[in-house]
């Protein structure tokens, strides 16, 4: 089955397509689209191993000139240090404004090639060819592109929309579990965010989806997609509800932040404590359901998702996960700004949240 959905962003529009397989024909889907016939691939030390061949050869195949890259697999790539590698790099391959640069890889490759895509030249376009699950649900689309910074994630950077996005359901078959539950976690937030009947489907259907059924894995991937792209054509640059796809992020870059962004907590096992906490700090202002938080943690955990902070550090400082949210967050009045929730599927965004009703969810979840 293979699949294709459009991004309506006018002359920024593109298409995903999803299916099984289509690393072995992404000629036919790359060569119409770009304007040249080059192109340079950049890819980590761990994907390069299983897929790289399969891309140069469905490109040689459709007589396109390519060039690759690789660099080291991980968060630390998305650093000021390994982009100005890149770009050096990349330069080095004499590029033209023509070029177009292919990101096969996670987030992390999305990422940093998307930034590079976005500067190189003052702009070539770029396609995303997702390889992990939270790649293929979520960062692969909507055109967010950048880089870390000791000041914190994700600083450095623009939006610059993809030309295409392929994601191979097949290449999940590699992928280590522990990346692929991450990634379920960014599935679920669609559900939680304005579609309970996706998150009826998702407990019906998430274990399977996590013990590898590509079917199911396809349609996930599909409707996730399909919400985001919404989402991102009615709000590109995050003026207003595309603020929503941050559910749970909010608390969530608090604790990558204290884990030093490190593998003692992955993105999307991250998120998936933050939404619960989102549920939690809601149902504590009393405008969410106590049911809803319970089924919504009891999902996460019988799919095999962290739900409480302290099972990953007994002993949190709450004052410095606090300051997280008063630097980057802070309204004019002191008051914060998260996404909350009025039940699952009732997302929405409080601009004035009291910083005490957060420090309260934070002492009731953080400490034994
Ligand atoms: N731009 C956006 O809108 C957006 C949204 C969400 C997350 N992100 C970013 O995405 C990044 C996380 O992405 P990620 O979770 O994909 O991490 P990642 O890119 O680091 O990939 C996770 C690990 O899996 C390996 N891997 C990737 N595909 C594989 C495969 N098919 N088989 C075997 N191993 C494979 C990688 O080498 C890496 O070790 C973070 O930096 C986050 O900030 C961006």
């Amino acid at each position: 089955m293979t699949e294709k959905l459009h991004v309506g962003l006018g002359s920024r529009s593109y298409d995903i397509i999803v299916g099984e397989r289509l690393l072995a024909k992404v000629g036919q889907y790359i060569a119409p689209v770009i304007k040249g016939k080059n192109v340079i691939i950049i890819s980590d030390s761990n994907v390069s191993r299983f897929y790289l061949h399969r891309l140069s050869n469905a490109l040689e195949e459709a007589k396109i000139n390519f060039r690759c890259i690789i660099v080291p697999a991980g968060e630390a790539t998305k650093s000021l240090g390994s982009f100005s590698e890149l770009i050096e790099n990349i330069l080095e391959q004499k590029p033209d404004r023509k070029t177009v640069l292919i990101a096969l890889g996670g987030g992390v490759i999305g990422d940093l090639t998307g930034f590079a895509a976005s500067v190189l030249l003052r702009g070539v376009d770029f396609i995303q060819i997702p390889t992990t699950l939270l790649s293929q649900v979520d960062s692969s689309v909507g055109g967010k592109t950048g880089i870390n910074s000791r000041f914190g994630k994700n600083l450095i950077g623009s939006f610059h929309q993809p030309l295409l996005v392929l994601a191979d359901v097949a290449t999940l078959s590699t992928l280590p579990k522990r990346e692929l539950l991450s990634g379920y976690a960014e599935v679920v937030k669609y559900g939680f965010i304005n579609n309970p009947d996706f998150f009826s489907w998702m407990e019906k259907n998430g274990k399977e989806i996590i013990n590898g059924d590509t079917s199911l894995q396809t349609q996930a991937i599909l409707k996730s997609c399909a919400a985001k792209a919404e989402i991102v054509a009615a709000d590109e640059k995050e003026q207003n509800i595309r603020a929503l796809l941050n559910f749970g992020h909010t608390f969530a870059h608090a604790f990558e932040a204290e884990t030093g962004y490190s593998d003692k907590l992955l993105h999307g096992e991250a998120v998936a404590i933050g939404m619960v906490l989102a549920f939690a700090a809601s149902v504590k202002m009393g405008i969410c359901p106590p049911d809803d938080l319970a089924k919504a943690t009891s999902h996460l955990k019988e799919i095999g998702l962290h739900t409480s902070p302290i099972e990953i550090n007994k002993n949190w400082n709450i004052n410095a996960l606090m300051e997280h949210f008063t630097r980057d967050k802070k309204a004019g009045d002191g008051k914060l700004t998260f996404v909350l929730s009025r039940g699952i599927g009732k997302a929405f965004i409080q601009n004035d949240v009291e910083p005490e009703i957060i420090y309260q969810t934070l002492v009731e979840n953080c400490k034994n």
